[in-house]
């Protein structure tokens, strides 16, 4: 979580958004977006840029809630899709943004597969 806050401290450009997630009282993971970037790749849109769900809260259902909790935000801000990025390889988690719907759009940035969610009409 220090190295993503150190990174973000780094990239004002791409704009920023995080937020600690927490069960009750108890801090469990921690999720990052850009939040429609002013330049860059993403240009004004919304792209995950970090989630980190602690080892020993994982399968439990709090990644998924995350995700909808972030869809939610990002669609009451207009957006129709949501984009994240994998680095590939073991444990990698495909298998988790699969289930929740995502797909590759055919983009490979930095080495890693992007992935987007497009979301239906409201
Ligand atoms: C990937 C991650 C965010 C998932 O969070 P989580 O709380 O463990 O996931 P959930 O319990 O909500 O899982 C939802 C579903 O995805 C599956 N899943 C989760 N992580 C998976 C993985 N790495 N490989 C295969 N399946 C996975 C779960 O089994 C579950 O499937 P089910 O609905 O059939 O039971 C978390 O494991 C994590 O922080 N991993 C390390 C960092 C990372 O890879 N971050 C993402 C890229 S930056």
């Amino acid at each position: 979580m220090s190295k993503s806050l150190k990174q973000a401290a780094q990239h004002p450009e791409a704009n920023p958004w995080y937020r600690a997630v927490y069960v009750g009282d108890e801090p469990v993971g921690f999720v990052m977006l850009s939040w429609k970037p002013p330049a860059g790749p993403y240009t004004g849109r919304h792209f995950i840029w970090r989630l980190l769900i602690d080892k020993h809260h994982q399968g439990r259902g709090i990644g998924r809630e995350t995700l909808t909790q972030v869809a939610a935000l990002v669609r009451e801000d207009g957006a129709t899709e949501l984009l994240t990025s994998y680095d590939p390889g073991d444990g990698e988690p495909w298998p988790f943004y699969q289930k929740f719907g995502f797909e590759p759009t055919g983009e490979i940035d930095d080495g890693e597969i992007v992935l987007r969610i497009v979301f239906p009409a409201q």
